[in-house]
């Protein structure tokens, strides 16, 4: 008899497919990005990603108890500046924008889990993620003072009541710098989420209108990673372990899912995949022109990550998402 082998035999009815299915996407799976901004009742839509808004402290709590109704276990926050500066005053100090919006979130909805974006680029006034000499256009940041301005930075989110810390400047030892920041300044207990395999990649670009956080010179590539590079990412990877990291995460998500694979067959630690600014406004463009099913492509390429080794998935469509399982 041919065929002999037919698979189809377990494609034939809805509930055996459900039965035989490897992956699914949870709500417990999303992490839902915010844009903090001073000022209150804002809520600033950006241009270039439909449905994110850069939204004032008061507003960033409404959105906070909304995710956490939804059943989202998580945000992630990046602040917006009132003023930049040299050494990025805004990322490290006590009143910044970011302890600002992580205290009111957790004195408001305390379940949900805050974790903050451990960088320079929205504070400076260069938009680099590190310290440059005044008047060096070279874009190559120098590394260590960076990371005294990052410890700050870290033990300053610690004490705003922050859960998670994520460094994301993809300086050299920055994973070191921040565990013995936060542990001499007796933050044992707090997890770093190491974005360990960071791309310079132009699908940040809605991010940067986002989080204004452009470089005004020059291009990130001489910290970020190149994207022929795919041994790389397990070099870095290697060493935020080795320097203390507690989980690792992989970014953009879609071009580099064999990376996020690479790295999840490479360790135990959890693994974490960002579905960057560029990849969703790209969805969201189609989905508005009515050329593809926002819904079902969305899903599709949320099931991608997580069969690629996803533990973790940080995206703008976050709430979107828990709302279609849910229903
Ligand atoms: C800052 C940072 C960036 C993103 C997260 N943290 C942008 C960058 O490196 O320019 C990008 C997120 C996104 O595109 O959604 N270091
Ligand atoms: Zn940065």
């Amino acid at each position: 008899m041919f065929p002999t082998h037919r698979p189809r035999r377990l494609r034939n009815h809805p509930q055996l497919r459900r039965m035989v299915q490897e992956n699914a996407v949870t709500t417990s799976d999303l992490v839902y990005p915010l844009f903090a901004v001073p000022g209150e009742g804002i809520a600033h839509e950006v241009k270039s990603m439909p449905g994110v808004y850069q939204l004032s402290v008061d507003k960033i709590v409404q959105e906070a108890k909304e995710v956490y109704e939804l059943g989202i276990p998580a945000i992630i926050l990046f602040g917006i500046p009132e003023d930049k500066d040299n050494e990025a005053t805004g990322a490290w100090h006590d009143c910044g924008i970011v302890q600002k919006a992580t205290t009111a979130v957790k004195t408001a909805v305390p379940d949900l889990v805050v974790i903050v974006d451990t960088c320079l680029c929205e504070y400076t006034s260069h938009g680099h993620c590190g310290y440059l000499e005044t008047g060096d256009l070279s874009g190559r940041v120098l590394n260590d003072p960076t990371l005294e301005l990052l410890k700050k930075t870290a033990v300053a989110q610690a004490k705003a009541g922050a859960d998670i810390i994520a460094p994301s400047g993809m300086m050299d030892g920055f994973v070191q710098a921040i565990r013995q920041g936060l542990d001499a300044a007796d933050y044992t207990d707090m997890p770093i989420l190491s974005y360990a395999a960071k791309y310079a990649s132009a699908y940040y670009g809605p991010f940067r209108d986002a989080a204004e956080s452009a470089p005004q010179f020059g291009d990130r590539r001489t910290y970020q990673m190149d994207p022929a590079n795919g041994t790389e990412a397990l070099k870095e990877i290697e060493l935020d372990i080795a320097e203390g990291a507690d989980m690792l995460m992989v970014k953009p998500a879609l071009a580099y899912m064999d990376i996020i694979w690479r790295v999840k067959q490479a360790t135990n630690l959890p693994v974490a995949a960002y579905n960057v600014s560029g990849e969703y406004s790209m969805v969201k463009a189609a989905a508005l022109n009515g050329w593809i099913d926002e819904q079902k492509v969305v899903m599709e390429t949320m099931l991608g990550f997580k069969r690629s080794g996803a533990d973790l998935i940080l995206t703008y469509h976050a709430k979107d998402i828990a709302r279609w399982i849910q229903a």
